[in-house]
């Protein structure tokens, strides 16, 4: 398996950083009207920080199955983090986790009142979708483009993160079967990885089989992703993550670390991105930097 050395990717990984910032923000409607409040408090988590992995891997997808219009991938690439970005801010209300940080600063509810809180959520899932029709216009291969557009809603709603948080927050504050912790990570966390992952072969025209081993790689990504969020809940520190540690603790959330212990989530964490790894080395494709990616997350620190 192509792997980069570890300066190599660290800075391309910054560059990709920039340059997805830079594009998401060209995005974003930023008018002087009467609803400005709203596209300030759209702005102020879209653009707070965090990183940037969905539209990384959505990319990253998309070029490994030779995708080369950059308007389309583009467009598809800023919804899926205005649906994520959207997920954290309504994640952080007080009638979900209560959260005051996010992304290094004060949550959106805390800076704009929760009732903005809970319209700037709506309004970037909205325009998310109003972005990724954009890309459909801009792309030749319509098909392809409405089939993004589908795994995109798909993963997003009942039968993706919103079932996962659903189950989530009825679940709170009681002990889960393995099972029912399971899925949840799949849902909760696991559907935005799986999705960006395909909607980025989709977009570029791949097949139904090759979508499919991307749904089965982003699924063990988004496993191993949500345990090692447990355990940087419990080890690391505000400053590292950039929103409040012990937040699981305190809305009583059954985790990876809470049901096994430490040792076994991260032994678990190695396993399900083992797994990814020898799914992505199956794939007819191959990228090093993707390869790396997601073997770094492994031992992420936030
Ligand atoms: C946080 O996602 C929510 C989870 C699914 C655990 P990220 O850790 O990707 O958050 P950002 O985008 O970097 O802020
Ligand atoms: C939330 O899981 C995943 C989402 C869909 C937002 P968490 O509640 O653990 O995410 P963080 O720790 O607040 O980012
Ligand atoms: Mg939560
Ligand atoms: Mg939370
Ligand atoms: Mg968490």
């Amino acid at each position: 398996m192509k792997l980069l050395e570890d300066d190599l990717f660290q800075e391309r990984m910054q560059e990709k950083v920039v340059e997805i910032e830079e594009m998401i923000k060209g995005f974003l409607p930023i008018e002087m009207t009467e609803q400005k409040t709203i596209f300030a408090a759209m702005e102020y988590s879209l653009m707070a920080g965090g990183k940037r992995l969905r539209p990384m891997l959505l990319q990253e997808s998309y070029g490994l199955f030779g995708g080369k219009e950059k308007e389309a991938v583009q467009a598809f690439m800023a919804a899926i983090e205005m649906i994520h970005t959207y997920s954290l801010v309504h994640d952080d209300l007080p009638a979900m986790d209560n959260d005051d940080y996010r992304r290094g600063k004060e949550t959106t509810h805390r800076v704009f009142g929760e009732d903005m809180g809970i319209l700037a959520g709506d309004a970037l899932l909205n325009f998310a979708y109003e972005t990724a029709i954009g890309g459909i216009g801009k792309s030749e291969k319509k098909e392809a483009a409405v089939q993004a557009l589908a795994i995109l809603a798909k993963k997003a709603g009942i039968f993706g993160m919103v079932g996962g948080q659903a189950v989530d927050v009825e679940q709170t504050g009681k002990t889960l079967t393995k099972g029912q912790l399971d899925f949840i990570y799949r849902l909760k966390t696991g559907a935005l990885l799986e999705a960006s992952l395909m909607a980025g072969a989709a977009l570029a025209g791949a097949g139904q089989e090759v979508i499919q081993e991307l749904e089965e790689i982003g699924k063990n990504v988004g496993m191993a992703f949500q345990i090692q969020d447990d355990i940087l809940d419990l080890t690391s520190t505000t400053e590292e993550l950039g929103k409040p540690v012990l937040s699981d603790e305190k809305n009583e959330k059954t985790t990876y670390v809470s049901l096994y212990g430490m040792e076994k989530a991260k032994h678990a964490v190695e396993e399900y991105s083992n797994k990814a790894l020898e799914l992505l080395a199956g794939l007819p494709a191959e990228s090093a930097y993707l390869n790396t990616l997601i073997l770094k997350l492994i031992h992420r620190t936030k």
